[in-house]
């Protein structure tokens, strides 16, 4: 399985995906192979958000060798899956899709809800760290 987690900036909410995912099926001897990227191209190639890195530590995840990308078209070809964090990475993302199995592939990460973005607020990164840690679990467990 190779799963796409997709953010905005791809410094906050999909880094963290990233390196839990990464961490937790490997934990699990799954054979995924994890990435993320954002649809916005200011950060590519920067570490993600020191509060971000922080929060992940304080959950026992390392995620501070991770470099931030853009989304692009070929992410298609090359995952199974692309997770979203919000529904305007949603449309972003699906725009981009030229076919209806492309368009497929792209599913929120919460099934239903949104990962609140906590770029502008520092207080958040701690309970989106424990969110995504929470889903991850879900999602292997409905997954492996
Ligand atoms: P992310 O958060 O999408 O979770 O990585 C953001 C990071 C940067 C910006 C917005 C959201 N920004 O505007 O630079």
């Amino acid at each position: 399985m190779k799963i796409l987690m997709v953010c905005l900036g791809n410094i906050c909410r999909s880094p963290l995906a990233e390196g839990i995912m990464r961490h937790l099926s490997q934990s699990h001897k799954l054979d995924w192979e994890i990435a993320s990227a954002g649809t916005g191209n200011w950060h590519i190639g920067k570490e993600p958000d020191r509060r971000s890195i922080l929060a992940a530590k304080q959950s026992g995840y390392d995620i501070s060798s991770q470099r931030a990308q853009q989304f692009n078209y070929n992410m298609f070809k090359a995952y199974d899956l692309i997770l979203v964090m919000d529904r305007n990475n949603l449309s972003d993302v699906q725009r981009l899709a030229k076919t209806a199995e492309e368009r497929e592939k792209v599913k929120l990460f919460l099934d239903n809800d949104e990962v609140t973005d906590p770029y502008w607020d520092d207080s958040l990164f701690e309970s989106v760290c424990k969110q995504v840690e929470e889903r991850c679990k879900e999602i292997i467990k409905q997954l492996s």
